[in-house]
């Protein structure tokens, strides 16, 4: 470790990473986060949007306290859980759907659980082993579970990458909606830049690695409330500041 710290309680998430370095299989160091600064009012829903490789999975790794050597500082919004959707569901492969949640969220209720899985449209699959699920079901899954423990924060990697571009907008859908009501502090990284304009209040466009935050947008009208035409303003606005990000 380098100096890094890892705090709780401030009001909004604060990262202020100078650099993470991994070490390549040469054995150099190999820079994935420079300059790395971020700020996410609570309760508001972030999308962080960068090419592939550019350190994406690592910046979330670092948020969830998974991976403490990096040199700068990390806030979160406030004392309490932290739920993350990884970029593969793991789920428990040995236990059905409910008992997935079950045991993630141990002071959940029977209802707040069945609450959930209606939600995402897995009641039917509730006694399923992961093993029976095809991937849009795990995935759905994976976000009931870590919606199971009301975070205060959750973090979410690609939750809907390789997954078919209808079943992929059913699920924008119904976690735009759960955000919604729940207002928790959420994260989601992504490499597709309508995905993050149709989820987020706040958008941070990455360049490539080492990452840093380039540009942000915001957007005024979130989600449900967000028409076609400003999404579509803002996904050029967005193209534009990819397109001027200097390749390195
Ligand atoms: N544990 C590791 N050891 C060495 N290099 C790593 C490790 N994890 C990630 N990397 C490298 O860091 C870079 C960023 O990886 P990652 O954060 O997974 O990118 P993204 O999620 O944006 O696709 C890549 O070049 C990757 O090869
Ligand atoms: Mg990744």
């Amino acid at each position: 470790m380098n100096g890094a710290s890892h705090a709780g309680g401030a009001a909004r998430l604060e990262v202020a990473i100078s650099h993470k370095d991994f070490a390549a299989a040469d054995g150099r160091p190999r820079r994935v986060l420079e300059n790395f600064e971020l700020t996410l009012a609570a309760g508001a829903a972030g999308a962080v949007v960068g090419p592939s490789g550019c350190g994406k999975t690592t910046l979330l790794r670092i948020i969830a306290g998974l991976d403490r050597a990096f040199s700068g500082r990390v806030s979160l919004p406030e004392h309490g859980r932290l739920g993350m959707v990884f970029q593969e569901p793991r789920l428990l492969p040995w236990r059905n759907v409910e008992d997935n949640l079950r045991i993630a969220a141990p002071q959940a209720s029977e209802e707040e659980i069945a609450a959930l899985l209606l939600k995402l449209e897995l009641d039917e699959h509730r006694k399923h082993f992961p093993g029976e699920l095809s991937l849009g079901l795990a995935r759905r899954a994976a976000v009931a579970r870590a919606l199971a423990a009301k975070p205060a924060l959750l973090l979410l990697d690609e939750p809907f990458v390789s997954l078919d571009a209808p079943l992929a907008k059913e699920l924008r859908g119904e976690l735009a909606e759960l955000i919604e009501e729940q207002q928790m502090t959420t994260l989601i990284v992504t490499h597709d830049v309508r995905e993050a304009i149709e989820l987020a209040d706040e958008i941070f466009l990455l360049s490539a690695r080492p990452a840093r935050v380039c540009a942000s947008l915001s957007v005024r009208e979130p989600r449900q409330r967000l028409s076609k035409q400003a999404a579509d303003a803002l996904e050029a606005q967005a193209r534009a500041a990819l397109d001027a990000i200097p390749r390195r």
